[in-house]
């Protein structure tokens, strides 16, 4: 494994290593010298900022990006007054570029300031050829662009763009290898995400993502296995799988015959691991199987997020989604008989092209039937080289904002009820951080992912403790800390 490999022992004279990770690892070593320059030259260390937009798979990637710059010996900042600082970019909707766009303004007046300073853009916006011109013809301070299937290569990218005055850029069209043995520095120490699969086949019509990320890879179940083992051994409690379409896991693996539902089972059986989660599910792809293995894996997390999009079969069709509502209501049906406890929550788009009101009162007749947890709502955003993009009859923006809003308030009111359901109990927490709202409190979150706030300190972070939830605030609890003795006194 990596941390075996000694940088210093690397012979940087000599040319590099053509195979993978050994090149990764001679252009650390090489970027260690360049750091040692710097620090002579500034008697400080050289400080490195990312900067995540996006979901949980740029938060993992950035995580792989930080490992690297660790082993280069950078220092890790979270203030963009830095020497290099790198924006993992996302491109589902417009506004996630917008503020990209609007964050680079800010970098370049910093850059006057520190002239050494490297500015990097990676992510899911750079595999848009549009944007890097856009890039290259307007924000040429930029020192280095590249895409989502080399972040491996950060060490070398970052050792050519010191080297050189002009922009680098790197995007590679798709992904012909994954190198995986490399660094990672994880933001929390009780908990991970773990890549499964990358990529996503399934084209909903709408969605910019399989352009991006590329067609789907599923990793082999012994490798996700043993990086899990050894996240347990480091003292992780949780993981989170990740992929666009989890259920769909090890379609394509040639070597083996493995489904998602006996992932989980055999993830389950891992020492140290006390919860598993996983994101994200496609209704269309969620078998029986799957819910079999989630009911009987006491470690996964009574919870599903199981995105809609929309509640009209009509809607679902123009958008790809191979369901109906109909059938999207009899598997959450499935899912409740299976496991009464389970929290649902949700994705769902307003505003699709040719939506009518009556198509979006299905989407709220289906929100007031599963009666979800939570659910994230998003105005439908046009994304070149979509389908959707080229659809006639895009909705009008006030319609459109109409809907929205109401769909807030019905998916609000619920959730602040389904919430109360659990007033009283004792659950498990397992505790984040410390609260930065109000002093002497710790925040963590329930199974079910919903956060609890109560009396703690430092020391419970990263342990899971049984919390009384004492007051429902629609999203969120005040609990306080159980045990028995508290309950013989109250
Ligand atoms: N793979 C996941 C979703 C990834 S994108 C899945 O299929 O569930 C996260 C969410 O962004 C989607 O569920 C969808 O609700 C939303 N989304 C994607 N493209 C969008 C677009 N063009 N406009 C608005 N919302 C979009
Ligand atoms: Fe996008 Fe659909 Fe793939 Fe999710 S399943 S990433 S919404 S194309
Ligand atoms: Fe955004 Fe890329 Fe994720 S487009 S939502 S960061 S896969």
């Amino acid at each position: 494994m990596y941390n075996e490999i000694d940088l210093d022992k690397i012979d940087i004279s000599a040319e590099p290593p053509m195979e993978e990770p050994a090149r990764q690892y001679y252009f650390m070593a090489k970027c260690r010298e360049w750091v040692r320059e710097f620090e002579q030259r500034n008697k400080r260390h050289p400080l490195a900022c990312i900067q995540t937009f996006g979901c949980q798979m740029n938060a993992r990637d950035s995580e792989k990006l930080r490992g690297i710059l660790q082993q280069m010996g950078m220092e890790s900042t979270e203030s963009e007054t830095a020497d290099f600082v790198l924006y993992n970019t996302c491109t589902v909707r417009d506004n996630a570029n917008q503020k990209v766009y609007g964050h680079l303004g800010y970098l370049q007046t910093l850059k006057k300031k520190n002239p050494e300073m490297k500015i990097a853009l990676c992510g899911c916006m750079m595999q848009e050829p549009k944007v890097v011109e856009r890039i290259q013809k307007t924000y040429g301070f930029v020192d280095l662009v590249f895409g989502t299937h080399n972040i491996f290569k950060l060490a070398e990218l970052f050792f050519q763009c010191v080297a050189s005055s002009n922009m680098v850029v790197d995007v590679w069209d798709s992904a012909d290898k994954s190198v995986e043995q490399l660094p990672t520095e994880r933001k929390y120490f009780f908990k991970s995400g773990v890549n499964i699969m990358y990529g996503c086949d399934n084209f909903c019509s709408y969605c910019i993502v399989p352009y991006v990320r590329g067609r789907e890879r599923s990793r082999p179940s012994k490798e996700i296995l043993a990086e899990i083992e050894k996240l347990a051994e480091d003292g992780v409690k949780e993981v989170m799988l990740l992929g666009q379409n989890v259920n769909s896991y090890g379609k394509n693996l040639s070597q083996e015959t493995i489904h998602f539902g006996e992932l989980l089972r055999q993830v389950n059986e891992i020492k140290g691991i006390r919860r598993i989660r996983f994101m994200t599910s496609h209704p269309k792809d969620l078998s029986d199987d799957l819910i079999a293995a989630m009911r009987d894996c006491e470690k996964v997390c009574r919870h599903l997020h199981l995105p809609l999009q929309s509640g009209s079969s009509r809607i679902l069709k123009l958008m790809n989604r191979r369901y109906t509502k109909e059938q999207y209501l009899m598997l959450a049906e499935r899912i409740r008989q299976a496991m009464p406890d389970i929290s649902l929550t949700t994705d769902i788009i307003v505003g699709f092209p040719g939506e009518t009101e009556e198509d979006f009162l299905e989407t709220l007749d289906v929100v007031r039937k599963v009666r979800y947890d939570s659910a994230f709502t998003f105005i439908y955003s046009k994304r070149t080289g979509t389908p959707a993009a080229a659809m006639e009859n895009q909705v009008p923006s006030e319609l459109v904002k109409d809907r929205f809003d109401r769909l807030l308030k019905e998916v609000q009111q619920i959730s602040s009820q389904v919430c109360m359901r659990d007033v009283k109990t004792v659950q498990e927490v397992l505790v984040e951080s410390e609260n930065d709202h109000q002093k002497g409190y710790v925040s963590g979150r329930l199974g079910n992912n919903l956060l609890v706030h109560f009396p703690g300190d430092t020391s419970l972070i990263g342990q899971i403790v049984p919390v009384e939830l004492v007051e429902a605030k629609g999203f969120y609890y005040i609990g306080r800390q159980w045990s028995e003795r508290n309950e013989k006194i109250t």
